[in-house]
């Protein structure tokens, strides 16, 4: 065999290997509905979660990563169904991961990135942010639930829950307040809302104040200056008007 011979032959054999890898590739997104991941840098990054339907077995779900959850935090789906999946960041990169299937994205700030799964039997998926995001990241989990298409019918023709109509209370959580403090006194990472007016508190550098109104408003407006004993130094100052804050300060003081 001459040299050029043997060439032509490792040329044919890896043009056949290639073809090959390529062909199993196909497969695999075809037969085993392996999504690949893709960047997309033309679609201006959502501001919001939300499950769009499409039909009754393909849906668009925009998943919204933010210190520190996803949105939507609850998504309710048929059995069956393909989703289309895109993440976007409106601050920090995070990551997504749902458990117990090969979707692994990333969510980068300025753009969107996309994935299509196709569910195939009923259960709940969780997902989890799996970039460190700052201290709230080991909370950053929602749930994605494939249930069977009756239990399925039966929730979309329940009646919704009742949302809260206070608009302080809605005003907290366009501001993103209640991703830290909660309302019901449980823990969070930042103080409770709850019997929060007038509470002694002890502070970071060992003196203790009354929560009155004068505190309460200057750790709204400039939430570095006094720290409360056991919590972090990790609140961002909020975009809030004069009215806003009287209106906050208003709840607060009813939230016994
Ligand atoms: Cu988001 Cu870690």
């Amino acid at each position: 065999m001459t040299i050029v011979q043997l060439e032509k032959r490792i040329v044919w054999l890896s043009t056949l290997f290639a073809l090959t890898l390529l062909g199993l590739a196909a497969l695999a997104i075809n037969l085993f509905h392996v999504g690949l991941p893709t960047c997309l840098t033309d679609i201006k990054p959502f501001q919001k979660g939300e499950l769009i339907t499409h039909s009754p077995d393909h849906y668009e779900l925009h998943y919204v990563a933010r210190m520190w959850k996803f949105e939507p935090e609850d998504v309710v789906i048929p059995v069956g169904s393909t989703v289309d999946i895109y993440l976007s960041t409106p601050d920090v990169t995070h990551g997504l991961i749902l458990a117990g299937t090969d979707l692994n994205l990333m969510a980068v700030p300025g753009v969107v990135n996309y994935a299509r799964v196709k569910f195939d039997r009923p259960r709940v998926y969780q997902l989890l942010c799996h970039e460190f995001c700052g201290t709230g990241h080991d909370r950053m989990a929602a749930d994605l639930r494939v249930v069977d298409l009756a239990t399925f019918n039966a929730k979309q023709s329940a009646p919704k829950p009742t949302q809260p109509t206070d608009p302080a209370y809605r005003l907290l959580e366009a501001k993103d307040c209640l991703t830290c403090h909660t309302i019901d006194g449980s823990e969070g990472i930042g103080p409770t809302f709850k019997g929060i007016y007038g509470r002694k508190t002890k502070l970071k550098d060992g003196s203790t104040i009354a929560a009155d109104d004068v505190y309460l408003r200057d750790s709204i407006v400039n939430p570095g200056t006094k720290i409360v004993d056991g919590f972090d130094d990790v609140m961002p100052k909020p975009e809030l008007t004069d009215e806003e804050v009287d209106l906050i300060l208003k709840y607060l003081e009813n939230l016994k």
